[in-house]
């Protein structure tokens, strides 16, 4: 068996941001019109006339100032709610693929390294923008790998999934290196018309480098392991599939696109990720107390202050379980790989961090990295 490290990871930051004052504005010019339209019906009694947003609970309720997206204009228009994306020819990039390719090439020129160096690339997302052929596929012939690629979705957790993968492969010897990209353009599955929910995502793009120790440049961190749970709920759902159609469904439906129970989600799986993460620390003979960082999915301020006072018996500070929702809202299973890549640079040699993400399945995901060498990825 290989030794395998993170050689280095890319960030790609959509062109635009939506601050909480502007979604809220258009939300209840939205609720305005809406109410208008049905004065008659909600004066009768047979319509609820919806109620506005608010900015204040927006950042109480979960730590989220802004996001980035992909397309602001559509999302920000009271009367369509939803990004307007120009279809492309199939002879272009689509757009995950795009954004893909972008912040793969980040993570090869951080490392040093080409398209030459790795032999295989998993496209790893909460949303597919197509079934086949694979986005994996797009990306991996635009960078110009020669081997193999595929898409995964375990939505939030898709990018630990993949990590697991990309980390057996490299140490069974079947890789070289491999790159997990996690094209997250979540602005196109958000209910923008649902109070409860129109404030939590943003669109992102993360790659991560995972390659063998001895061929990664100075500085890597070395993947001690990875581990995987998961367990069906149904508090976390998109009807949304290739059977829709044949369900003579509209896009529209509520339950076609992001829905939850935010609740359940946070009561459920906040004891259940701070007992996988001490379970896997644990079995490699460490302990949270001897953990320098928490790189945490990033879906709710709280639910992260929750699991740190759980590993650790305090608070944990803001540098060891640093936080970027307030930036880039819940980007699914980007989050907490933006927060490793964001917040690793002062790691030193023996350092040991978790990186872990949980969400729809429910699935939760960890990977457990230590520092080896100075500073260089
Ligand atoms: C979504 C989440 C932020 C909502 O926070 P919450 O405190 O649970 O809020 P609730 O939905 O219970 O609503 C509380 C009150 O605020 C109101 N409210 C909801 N949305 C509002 C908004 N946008 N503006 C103002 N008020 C709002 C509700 O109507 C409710 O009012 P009530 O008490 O009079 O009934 C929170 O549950 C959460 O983050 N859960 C974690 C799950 C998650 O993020 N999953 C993502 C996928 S991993």
């Amino acid at each position: 068996m290989h030794r395998v490290a993170i050689s280095s990871t890319g960030l790609f930051t959509p062109p635009y941001t939506i601050t909480n004052a502007e979604l809220v504005a258009s939300f209840n010019q939205y609720v305005a019109l809406q109410n208008a339209g049905h004065a008659d019906a909600i004066a009768a009694g047979t319509y609820t006339a919806l109620t506005e947003s608010n900015v204040e609970f927006i950042e109480k309720a979960s730590g989220i100032q802004r996001r980035y997206v992909m397309e602001k204009s559509g999302v920000l228009d009271p009367t369509r709610m939803r990004p307007r994306f120009a279809p492309r020819a199939d002879n272009e990039l689509s757009m995950m693929a795009e954004i893909g390719v972008k912040a793969a090439q980040e993570a090869l020129s951080r490392a040093g390294k080409t398209a030459a160096d790795v032999d295989g690339l998993i496209c790893a997302a909460a949303n597919m923008q197509r079934p086949y052929p694979a986005m994996g596929v797009e990306i991996q012939t635009a960078l110009g790998i020669n081997g193999y690629a595929f898409d995964m979705n375990v939505a939030c957790s898709s990018a630990t999934f993949a990590l697991e993968l990309a980390f057996n492969a490299v140490r069974t010897g079947s890789a070289r290196a491999v790159l997990v990209v996690n094209p997250e353009i979540t602005s196109a599955h958000l209910a923008w018309k649902d109070r409860d929910c129109h404030f939590i995502f943003g669109d992102v793009c993360t790659a991560i480098l995972v390659e063998r120790l001895d061929l990664a440049p100075a500085g890597a961190f070395e993947l001690l392991g990875t581990k995987l749970f998961s367990s069906f709920s149904n508090n976390i759902r998109n009807n949304q599939g290739f059977m829709s159609r044949a369900e003579d469904r509209d896009p529209d439906d509520r339950d076609q696109l992001f829905r939850q129970e935010g609740r359940k989600v946070f009561k459920e799986v906040c004891p259940m990720a701070a007992e996988h993460i001490e379970t896997h620390l644990c079995s490699l003979g460490l302990t949270p107390q001897g953990v320098r960082r928490f790189w945490l999915h990033q879906a709710n301020l709280s639910m992260n202050q929750f699991i740190g006072r759980k590993l650790l018996g305090r608070d944990a500070t803001p540098d060891e379980a640093p936080v970027i929702l307030n930036e880039f809202a819940n980007t699914a299973s980007a989050g907490s790989i933006i927060a490793f890549h964001r917040h690793h640079a002062d790691f030193v040699p023996g350092d040991v961090g978790v990186i872990c993400s949980f969400g729809a399945g429910y699935s939760i995901g960890s990977a457990i990295v230590k520092r080896l060498s100075p500073a260089r990825v």
